[in-house]
């Protein structure tokens, strides 16, 4: 009964589905169009206001919200939360926060957004986030205060929220899955995030810099790729986008044993 303990609640805000750490991570801008995302993203970082990421999985959505984060010098913590996974009973008690109870287990807790206090609030795939959860954030974040599940009285907060999501939230609008007035909130600054192939400028520096990263991390030699791996890499449409690449580099740095890459150590689909 009740919700799991918060034991791991920060370890796992802030664990990664990557073998590398994340936190750790460069970003890797190079083409033309990720350039001029990153001027926009210096312009944005600083503020206070909440800031919607779009782009397809594997974009790097999350790494761009880490960025934002440390950019903007918050002292409080970067929580990462996917909407999708928050328990279908228990939702509001893990975001908001609970006071405890007989049905939700003795001890109160914070909640994401109380973990979030002083610093960012990631809400991964927000359309996920049913209506009345949508609207309760959004009266948390206009008020500044959140009120715990069970309990009666509110208590300030003070987070940056940064939502991502792979679809495009003015048809879920439409379609009155997603709150109008949120939609709106998030709207005052959009980051857009192509997709890798629509950036295809980056796809060589990033396997470079994956190659060195895993290279570096297995303690192997770092290898080149083939010009026919690069043209390979290159022609491929990504649609895992750069967590694919990854994938795809890691692999070939295990199988590939030695000094060059061939296309066949890639292993992408024909
Ligand atoms: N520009 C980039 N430079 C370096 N690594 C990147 C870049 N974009 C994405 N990655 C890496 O690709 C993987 C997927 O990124 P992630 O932020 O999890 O994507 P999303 O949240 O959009 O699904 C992560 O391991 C991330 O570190
Ligand atoms: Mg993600």
């Amino acid at each position: 009964m009740g919700i799991p303990p918060t034991a791991g609640l920060i370890s796992f805000a802030e664990s990664d589905r990557s073998p590398l750490s994340i936190r750790a991570r460069a970003l890797v801008f190079i083409d033309p169009r990720s350039r001029r995302l990153r001027d926009e993203v210096e312009a944005l970082a600083e503020g206070e206001q909440p800031l919607l990421i779009r782009g397809e999985t594997g974009t790097g959505k999350e790494l761009l919200a880490r960025h934002i984060h440390r950019q903007s010098q918050r002292s409080g913590l970067f929580v990462a939360v996917n909407c999708g996974a928050l328990s279908k009973n228990h939702g509001a008690a893990e975001l908001f926060g609970h006071a405890g109870g007989r049905l939700i287990g003795p001890s109160s807790r914070a909640g994401w957004l109380g973990s979030a206090q002083g610093g960012t609030l990631y809400l991964d795939e927000i359309a996920d986030l049913s209506l009345t959860l949508q609207r309760r954030l959004l009266k948390v974040l206009q008020r500044g205060e959140v009120q715990r599940e069970g309990s009666n009285h509110s208590l300030p907060v003070e987070v940056r929220l940064l939502a991502a999501s792979s679809l495009d939230l003015s048809l879920a609008v439409r379609a009155g899955t997603f709150d109008a007035e949120l939609f709106a909130l998030l709207q005052q600054g959009e980051l857009l995030l192509p997709a890798l192939r629509e950036r295809p400028g980056d796809i060589l520096p990033l396997a470079e810099y994956f190659l060195g990263v895993y290279a570096d991390r297995l303690d192997l030699p770092l290898p080149e790729l083939s010009e026919a791996a690069q043209d390979a890499l290159l022609a491929h449409r990504w649609p895992g986008n750069t967590r694919e690449l990854e994938n795809v580099l890691h692999f070939a740095l295990l199988v590939g044993k030695g000094g060059v890459i061939e296309v066949n150590d890639l292993q992408l689909p024909v």
